[in-house]
């Protein structure tokens, strides 16, 4: 017999229940066949060609597990970046690194730091552990490392700071990063997401990979699913302390990333000529979209990230829920923000010319429609 008293079920650890789902950047228009995905800042020119061929050449070994040690790959990320590798963290993508971070490191009560409108997946990791997440006022959209330090208190074990940020595109700069870790307790970690660092050439910016070397307490992490445009096959990884990484790696699943996925990602490593044309277009594209969309009387926040973050008025008939339609029902699926606290803009994934240009030319339309819908 079963029993029917709800309390007798199996019940979750406190607070899983409140967490909100991450909400991924939609695929599908309602009555548009072939939408164009500007919504999860993929790589619009794809991937590199030697990267396909070595995910292709991989289909005569299903049957095998992978290395558990991604030891190929390892070893290319560690020539290629001149790190130790067994400082090497490698994950399910990068958000399965947060969320082992997140596990190894944190207990109930404690607490993470981020921003304001820091990237969901630290947060979600950081309250399946019974931690608090602590969210420090970003000023213009941009970090502000006063307030990150001041949210800091004897219970915070990780910050994080995605830099460039997602979904705001702005980042901090080498000094600030160095001011935000010297003013760190030495028991708490830095995680500099560098998701979208290989997008942002401004003399300013590190990805943090030179202080992360001398340090204790920094941890660095790259995807091949922004720039190498391997999204599909969830491939990420971390710089880190050896302790840490030893640590880390103790927890995670054996055999975390797949055959196919670590040998695409050592090709993708070697193809600099397809990371230099993905870092091009998006240098070509990004100052154009932020001149013609600015041009149109919108807020544009600097981007240094393959996306630009739009801001509307809230007038009725120029919000941005209503622009987020207005797109989708012309084939353009953008990120609408909400749930970072941004109800009043759109996240814009830069995409090819064609499309760039249409997405200008549907909000010109939506801006001069007295009825947009
Ligand atoms: C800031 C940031 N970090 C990490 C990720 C996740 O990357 P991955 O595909 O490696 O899990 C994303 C993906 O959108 C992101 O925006």
């Amino acid at each position: 017999m079963f029993d029917t008293d709800p309390a007798a079920r199996p019940q979750p650890k406190p607070g899983i229940l409140e967490i909100a789902p991450y909400v991924p950047g939609k695929a599908t228009a309602e009555g548009v066949e072939h939408p164009v995905k500007l919504s999860a800042n993929e790589n619009i020119l794809g991937c590199s060609p030697a990267a396909r061929d070595a995910f292709t050449a991989t289909v005569d070994r299903l049957a095998h597990y992978p290395d558990g040690r991604a030891s190929n790959l390892r070893a290319a990320l560690a020539e290629h970046y001149r790190l130790e590798p067994e400082r090497l963290i490698l994950g399910c993508g990068t958000d399965e690194v947060f969320a082992l971070l997140n596990q190894t490191f944190l207990e109930p009560g404690d607490n993470i730091v981020q921003g304001e409108f820091g990237f969901g997946a630290y947060a979600i990791g950081a309250r399946a552990n019974q931690a608090v997440v602590r969210y420090a006022k970003e000023k213009d959209h941009r970090i502000d490392v006063d307030a990150m330090l001041a949210e800091i208190d004897a219970r915070t074990r990780l910050v994080f700071i995605a830099n460039p940020a997602n979904p705001t595109g702005t980042f901090i700069t080498a000094a600030e990063v160095a001011r935000l870790h010297d003013g760190l307790p030495a028991s708490v970690i830095l995680v500099l997401d560098g998701a979208y660092a290989e997008f942002n050439t401004d003399p300013t910016f590190s990805d943090g990979m030179d202080v992360a070397r001398g340090a204790d307490n920094i941890v660095v992490t790259h995807t091949f699913s922004k720039l190498h445009g391997l999204a599909a096959l969830r491939i990420g990884w971390a710089y880190a302390p050896e302790a840490v990484a030893e640590a880390v790696n103790r927890i995670r699943l054996p055999f975390n990333t797949s055959i196919a996925g670590q040998a695409a990602a050592v090709a993708a490593l070697a193809d600099t000529r397809f990371q230099a044309e993905s870092l091009a277009h998006v240098e070509r594209w990004r100052p154009w979209l932020a001149q013609q969309i600015g041009g149109l009387g919108l807020a544009l926040t600097p981007s240094a990230a393959n996306f630009v973050l739009v801001g509307f008025p809230s007038t009725p008939g120029r919000t941005a829920a209503e622009a987020e339609l207005f797109l989708a029902r012309r084939g353009l699926i953008v990120r609408g923000v909400g749930n970072y606290g941004l109800p009043d803009h759109l996240r814009i994934t830069i995409g090819l010319e064609k499309h760039n240009r249409a997405v200008v030319d549907a909000l010109g339309q939506f801006l001069s429609h007295a009825d947009p819908a």
